[in-house]
């Protein structure tokens, strides 16, 4: 949602923003726009609506500029339109500006500011700083001084970049909410909402901190806080490959990144495993035995996908460590006054670490006395700052907006936490823990297995790309799946899609089933297979299409189920993280062969920084 690149140094600006905006693409956006800054006194401000190749075409890719900043827009406040997009300028044109976040004042401070005879050309809230920056100018004060009073001035959250026509030199930016980036190169400085842009340049880099302003110039960063004392933020190295970020042979992240899931999980699990047999879990967790016997119950708020992996959580924390665990959107949860009794702990699951509601659904606990442990994919997020404790999925990093290996690896995660915890409370049996450690272990080479069905998942998609419906169904920890199932055709191919617990079916989904409707029904060889099977016979009998999803060599689909897959026999509770693979490549190869973008679906956005 909304992406900021920026640079100074001594590279030609327009390539390197356009390509650094390109990367931010999978946060989702409507329009783009970049301003260079020649250094004659006037800036060069290109913005378009829709794709990014509307703003490349644009411009000119040889312009001499070496300082500039540029933006993707995820239209909050006016339409989509290029005068909505950024950067927006002074109505003198010596200010511009890129934010990401929203101004909760700003239509108080365009009243205040055109009283004062200053003009708007826009609807946006963002419009407001440059202009107050500009007249704070107008009455005497340096650029850095006026960029300290406006942001002073401002209610909300932002990232915020600017800059000045006739300082060459200087590129300013502050964070309030959205993170930014600041990279270091030999000679130039880069700008980011996150680290992808910054990979191709450098991989030494600084996350600014909420209340941090930075100055950036060719030979590096200086970063104060709004009272204009100084800070040292840390410059940390960022391990990832850069090829990770890119599509390799495939055609589309998202393929390339349901690919990924025997390696990502590998990476997950790499020295979490106890080596020898009776040895703890060895998760690196900042608390004791005696803290984590503490919990009396736990409460897990996250959005979208990370909120199906909190419910698979709940399952396997429940089962394992016997602690009572609540669920919540995290969007409910920070306005619902939840009641935090002694010894909470509040897991926050984003696999950004930028989720608005999920960070304030977290801070809200935090208030409250809960504990509070982040599960997330990016190192360095404000997820991971603001928790106690976090834990990384190690997933690498995942470009396409529907998440696929960031939430299998949430799985394994929380699977290795409920046995952590389960161990420090007792309440795990020696055999069931090597059992379940054994099944991790074995899962790459199973997904590795399911990969390779996907020519059959692609007859799938071609034999049912025309439906207009789909029910999903599961029991236990499948029934999460079943809901993940359904986000995700939703969310690429724009298929209506339900996701339902098997046993709920009577109570209402049953009536939309006919001939029309595929169902696709997840029947592992566990506790519930046989009332799931029944379920399904009441499906079939009303002429619903059963796709069925079944362990190798259950046959009781046979004469119910239009299509069966057959998956590899794995221990119940890991059934959700092999089951999932097959959904996210249906959902994939439907959408595909509807024409659909996949990576960038439409008015989704990857990370949400708004509520
Ligand atoms: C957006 C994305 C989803 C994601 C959700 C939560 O809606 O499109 O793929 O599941 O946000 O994101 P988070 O980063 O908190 O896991």
């Amino acid at each position: 949602m909304c992406g900021i690149v920026g640079y100074i140094g001594h590279q030609s600006a327009a390539t390197l923003l356009l390509d650094g905006l390109q990367t931010l693409e999978y946060r989702g956006y409507d329009s783009a726009g970049i301003a260079l800054a020649p250094g004659d006194g006037a800036f060069r401000v290109t913005r378009a609506s829709g794709k990014l190749i509307n703003l490349r075409n644009k411009m000119d890719a040889q312009d001499p500029a070496t300082l500039g900043i540029g933006h993707t827009r995820w239209a909050t406040h006016g339409r989509p339109t290029e005068e909505n997009a950024h950067p927006h300028r002074s109505a003198d044109g010596k200010i511009v500006a890129v934010h990401n976040g929203i101004f909760e004042n700003f239509l108080e401070l365009r009243k205040e500011l055109q009283t004062l005879g200053e003009t708007f050309s826009s609807e946006t809230d963002t419009e407001a700083f440059p202009v107050m920056v500009s007249h704070f100018m107008k009455a005497g004060l340096g650029f850095r001084e006026a960029f300290h009073r406006a942001l002073g001035r401002m209610e909300g959250i932002y990232a915020l970049a600017c800059l000045h026509a006739d300082d060459p030199d200087r590129l300013l930016a502050a964070r309030s909410g959205p993170p930014l980036v600041i990279g270091l190169g030999e000679g130039e400085t880069f700008l980011a909402s996150d680290v992808v842009p910054l990979l191709r340049h450098t991989r030494r880099v600084i996350f600014l901190e909420d209340g941090d302003i930075a100055e950036l110039t060719r030979t590096g960063a200086q970063i104060s806080r709004l009272d204009g004392s100084r800070v040292e933020r840390p410059e940390q190295h960022i391990p990832y490959d850069p090829v990770a970020a890119e599509k390799g042979g495939f055609k589309h992240f998202m393929q390339k990144e349901i690919f990924e899931q025997p390696q990502a999980i590998s990476n997950t699990l790499l020295n979490r495993l106890p080596i020898e047999p009776g040895e703890p879990i060895p998760l690196d967790l900042p608390f004791s035995n005696e803290e984590l016997k503490a919990l009396q119950r736990i409460h897990i708020v996250a959005c979208g996908t990370s909120w199906h992996a909190g419910l698979v959580g709940k399952f396997l924390i429940e089962q394992l460590a016997r602690t009572a665990v609540e669920v919540d959107y995290a969007s409910e949860y920070r306005y619902r006054e939840p009641v935090i009794p002694e010894g909470t702990l509040i897991i926050g699951i984003t696999q950004s670490g930028e989720t608005a509601d999920t960070l304030a659904a977290m801070k809200e606990a935090a208030l409250r006395g809960a504990r509070t442990l982040a599960i997330c994919n990016v190192m360095g997020s404000t997820a991971t700052r603001a928790a106690e404790a976090s834990i990384l999925t190690h997933a690498g990093p995942e470009i396409g907006v529907a998440s696929t290996k960031a939430f299998t690896t949430q799985l394994a995660v929380l699977t290795l936490l409920a046995l952590r915890i389960g161990e420090a409370k007792g309440t795990v049996n020696p055999a069931q823990k090597e059992e379940l450690l054994q099944g991790l272990r074995e899962l790459p080479a199973h997904l590795e297995h399911l990969n390779a069905l996907e020519p059959q998942i692609m007859r799938w998609a071609q034999k049912y790309r025309d439906a207009s419906d789909f029910l999903y169904l599961g029991r236990g920890p499948l029934y999460p799946i079943a809901l993940e199932g359904a986000l995700k055709l939703k969310e690429i191919s724009y298929i209506h899609a339900e996701g339902y617990p098997a046993g709920e079916m009577k109570h209402g989904p049953i009536a939309l089933i006919d001939k029309n409707l595929p169902v696709v029904a997840l029947m592992p060889k566990d506790a519930h297979r046989e009332k799931t099977l029944s379920n399904l016979q009441e499906a079939a009998a009303r002429d619903g299409r059963i796709l069925g999803l079944v362990t190798q060599g259950d046959h009781g689909l046979d004469g119910i189920a239009e299509d069966v897959l057959e998956l590899p026999d794995v221990h119940p509770w890991l059934a959700p993280i092999l089951y999932v693979l097959p959904l996210q490549l249906l959902s994939y190869h439907i959408a595909v062969l509807r024409g659909c973008d996949v990576d960038q679906p439409r008015n989704l956005a990857k990370s949400v920084t708004v509520e």
